[in-house]
Order: structure tokens, then C-alpha cells, then sequence
């Protein structure tokens, strides 16, 4: 396939910064909602907080399980990875605190508030960093990864969602 229609084409970074878009207005709403004290904006705040784990989780996990293992088979450099293994440790102890809550109290929008935060920066040196390095590298991939990513992703959001409901 010719490298011009190939640049244009959907890849597995694409894939990953859609879900980076979701979040991020999913964190937007939330902190909305924390402007009400109305026992409904409560309710909306607990599913939404949910919500937010669930697709977080699912998305580090595709990471963990695809992207960051074919990167750091491709890439010299991987200490990048590194730090972002770390910081997937450090938002997913958050995210089982925020699933354990039993109170959605302000300690609780604060915990949301903190993950949104450090998901931002996370997100932010995946795309400056990471994705350019991904790209550039002629051993990946991407538009495989891609649908590898996408298969993964709805047979875990599918189990995720049977396990909580
Ligand atoms: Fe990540
Ligand atoms: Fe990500």
C-alpha cells in the first residue's frame, strides 16, 4: 500500500486518542456535576464515576496487554514505558478507590477531580511522546494494531460490564 494512503488510515494511536477524547469530556461532566448538591447530580456523579473507571480500565489493560509490549519490542528507548506502567499503577489504586467509595461525598469528587488530573498528564506524554515514537517506528504495525486493539477492547468491556451488573 502506497505510504501516502497509509498515513491517512486509522491506526492503533487514533484508536487510543478517541478513547483519551472520551474520558476527557467524561471528566468534563463530571466536574459539572459537582456545581449541584441535588440528589440526582449525586446519582449522575456515582454512575458517571463508574462509567469512567470502566473505560479506564479497559483501555490501560489494551495498552498493558498490545501497545506497550509491541512498542518495546520495536523501540530502543523504553524508559518512557516504563513511567507509563508506573503511572497506570498509580490510577489504577485510585480507581479502586474511587469503586469502593460508599460515601460520594467531596473526598469523593476529589478523588475523581486527582484521577482526571493525572490521566491528563498520562495522556499528554502518550501522545507527545509516545504515539510520535510509535509512528515513526517502521517495524509497527499500527493499522493491524488497530483492529487488534478494537477486538480486545469490546471482549473486555463486555466481560467488565456482565461482572458488575
Ligand atoms: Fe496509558
Ligand atoms: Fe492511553
Amino acid at each position: 500500500m502506497p505510504a501516502t494512503t497509509a498515513r491517512s488510515q486509522p491506526d492503533a494511536c487514533s484508536l487510543l486518542e478517541s478513547d483519551h477524547r472520551k474520558v476527557k469530556k467524561m471528566f468534563k461532566d463530571y466536574e459539572e456535576l459537582t456545581k449541584s448538591r441535588s440528589r440526582t447530580a449525586t446519582q449522575q456523579k456515582r454512575d458517571l464515576a463508574q462509567e469512567i473507571c470502566l473505560e479506564l480500565t479497559v483501555h490501560a489493560q489494551i495498552e498493558e496487554e498490545i501497545f506497550y509490549p509491541a512498542l518495546r519490542a520495536a523501540l530502543k528507548e523504553t524508559d518512557l514505558l516504563d513511567e507509563a506502567e508506573v503511572e497506570h499503577a498509580s490510577a489504577k489504586d485510585l480507581i479502586a478507590q474511587i469503586q469502593d467509595a460508599t460515601e460520594i461525598d467531596d473526598k469523593f469528587d476529589a478523588k475523581v477531580t486527582v484521577l482526571g488530573e493525572y490521566i491528563d498528564h498520562h495522556v499528554k506524554e502518550e501522545r507527545n511522546e509516545i504515539f510520535t515514537k510509535a509512528r515513526a517506528a517502521k517495524k509497527l504495525d499500527l493499522i493491524a494494531m488497530r483492529d487488534q486493539l478494537a477486538m480486545r477492547k469490546e471482549e473486555l468491556m463486555e466481560e467488565m460490564t456482565v461482572a458488575t451488573a
